[in-house]
């Protein structure tokens, strides 16, 4: 039987941590590819909240039983890496305007590096225009409600981090949500 070989696309990132915008731009590419690698970058001169293990696992979880979404991470340059993942497209998302300067800049430095490899862009969803990691963590950290903005897996995480494990979930309940 000749069977289609399965279309395969990286979405690389930082995902410190996995917002619900990234979860739903994995959601849209997975009705355009058949399989998805999410590819942590293992950056070194970065200071991140979670370790590269740590948001392996995180990540790992929120797709748990989903086998067409793949974790790994890598280092070095992302073309090499997604040659060697044995994936010609890399799927970035596109929340505002404001994002695609500086990735058309990357879309056309990996280009350069190896024309083999196509970069799509991916849209958001308009009510996630706003999130990011940075933001996230931020909100979490002053005290804000991070509630619908990453997966549960994160939420929990967050508060282990700041040593809010022990503390009652109606407390953390109680926590501003922030709009
Ligand atoms: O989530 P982020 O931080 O916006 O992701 C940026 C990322 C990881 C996609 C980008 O920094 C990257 O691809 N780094 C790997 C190094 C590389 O290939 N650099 C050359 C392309 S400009």
């Amino acid at each position: 039987m000749n069977r289609k070989p399965k279309s395969l696309a990286v979405f690389p990132g930082s995902f410190d941590p996995i917002t619900n915008g990234h979860i739903d731009i994995v959601a849209r590419a997975l009705s355009v590819f058949d399989e998805l690698v999410i590819a942590i970058l293992n950056n070194a001169d970065k200071r991140p909240l979670f370790s590269v293990e740590e948001r392996v696992e995180i990540i790992r979880e929120a797709y748990r039983g989903n086998p067409r979404v793949r974790v790994d991470t890598f280092s070095g340059l992302l073309v090499d890496y997604a040659m060697k993942a044995g994936a010609s497209v890399i799927v970035r998302g596109l929340r505002a305007i404001s994002d695609f300067e500086f990735e058309f800049q990357l879309a056309l430095m990996n280009r350069r590096l190896n024309p083999g490899i196509e970069t799509i862009f991916i849209m958001a969803a308009e009510g996630y225009s706003y999130v990011s990691s940075r933001l996230v963590k931020e909100v979490f950290q002053l005290g804000g409600s991070v509630r619908e903005l990453v997966p549960p897996v994160v939420e929990r995480r967050l508060g282990e981090k700041q040593g809010l494990a022990s503390v009652a979930p109606q407390s953390r309940r109680r926590r501003r949500r922030v709009r």
